[in-house]
């Protein structure tokens, strides 16, 4: 039996999109981002459609992301970016994951259990090139960067890959791209001068692989435009597909009087009789409680706004006279091309001031994802 609710990926859009991707790069090889359970569309079966539309490596935030590809079989390369203390370092040294390094602590474990391993360790410097989050200072960066050639000199370790990551990309023109270039420039002739050859060197996300060819060096990272969104608001990528349809059948509709107050707080009243209709689909599923009165739903062939308050499993809609009856399909988000009317994840980041990536990555577990496409 179908369920109720379910979160339908179209892993052909995603194939698509990897080589539309791999097209709009001028053929610079593709990272496919799959961390977050592949944006909240299913890892595995992300990672073998990028994969099958070219992406040649995979990246993750996590090693426990990394050693599920591995494990699920995937062999190629895949770079994983956070490692906190603790993170099981040595196990992706086996599985021959590399790992991304921001600083000297993180250095010195990985070289420690390649030694204990005896196997060699491959490491992807990341530069702090202005983002201020991950990545090593440059006040840093020329002894790291010695640690690493030292300890690749001694057969533990290879320096696979030198990265940074953009902090306004998804702002064309915005002065920290050019500084942050200019810094990653930097950054790579102090490895230059140590004598490391990196096989990659990359600082690409989906926003400078769309508008920015002189960031695309060995590899571009693609996570949010894989799945068919565009990190850039009102830029339009002709061609890219929203891959994720957020759906759910109306549990039951019911008439109610004008000035019936609606769903918890009564932050909504009916200006006149009318049938309401109960979407079960919640905050526990990932439709934000800031939705109330705001989230675009298209219901019964009109595109509507939630009625009330949204609660942890349901939603109230008013649709006024319209012949809509339980069983009814609602789709929340879906792709423009398949359902002309139905808001999209972007229009859900707007009414909501945030980003396509907070509206399909927060889809919580209670939704099944149905999978249409792939081989
Ligand atoms: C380090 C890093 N690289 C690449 C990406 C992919 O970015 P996007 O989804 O904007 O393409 C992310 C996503 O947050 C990231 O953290």
């Amino acid at each position: 039996m179908a369920p109720f609710a379910h979160a339908r990926v179209d892993l052909d859009a995603i194939t698509s999109n990897a080589r539309l991707l791999g097209e709009l790069a001028g053929g610079t090889p593709l990272m496919g981002v799959v961390k977050a359970d592949g944006y909240g569309h299913g890892m595995l079966p992300s990672a073998h459609a990028l994969i099958e539309g070219g992406a040649t490596w995979l990246g993750t935030a996590f090693v426990k992301e990394g050693l599920e590809l591995r494990r699920a079989g995937i062999t190629v390369p895949v770079l994983s970016w956070i490692i906190p203390p603790g993170e099981p370092v040595g196990e992706a040294i086996e599985a021959d994951i590399d790992l991304g390094v921001s600083d000297r602590a993180v250095l010195a474990e990985v070289v420690a259990q390649a030694r204990r391993l005896g196997r060699v360790a491959r490491v992807q410097l990341k530069a702090d090139t202005g983002l201020h989050r991950g990545g090593v200072d440059p006040a840093e960066w020329e002894p790291v960067v010695e640690a690493a050639a030292r300890a690749e000199e001694e057969g533990v370790l290879k320096v696979s890959g030198v990265w940074s990551h953009f902090a306004c990309a998804d702002e064309p023109g915005h002065p920290s791209i050019r500084a942050q270039l200019d810094a990653f420039h930097e950054a790579l002739e102090v490895v230059e001068k140590a004598g490391l050859t990196p096989e990659v060197r990359h600082i690409a996300n989906s926003a400078a692989l769309l508008t920015l060819p002189e960031a695309r060096f060995d590899l571009v990272r693609g996570g949010i435009a894989s799945y068919g969104l565009c990190p850039i608001p009102n830029f339009d990528v002709p061609g890219l597909r929203p891959a994720m349809t957020l759906e759910s059948k109306v549990a039951l509709t019911k008439r109610v009087p004008a000035g019936s107050g609606v769903s918890y707080g009564h932050r909504y009243f009916t200006r006149s009789e009318t049938t309401l209709a109960l979407v079960p689909l919640g905050y526990a599923d990932g439709v934000p409680r800031a939705a109330t009165n705001k989230g675009p739903v298209l219901l019964g062939d009109a595109r509507r706004v939630i009625a009330g308050t949204v609660c942890m499993d349901q939603f109230v809609v008013d649709v006024g006279d319209d012949p809509v009856a339980a069983g009814e399909y609602a789709v929340l988000f879906g792709d423009p091309g398949e359902h002309p009317a139905a808001p999209t994840a972007q229009d859900w980041a707007e009414v909501l001031d945030t980003i396509p990536y907070e509206i399909v990555t927060r889809v919580g577990v209670r939704v099944p994802r149905e999978y249409v496409g792939g081989v």
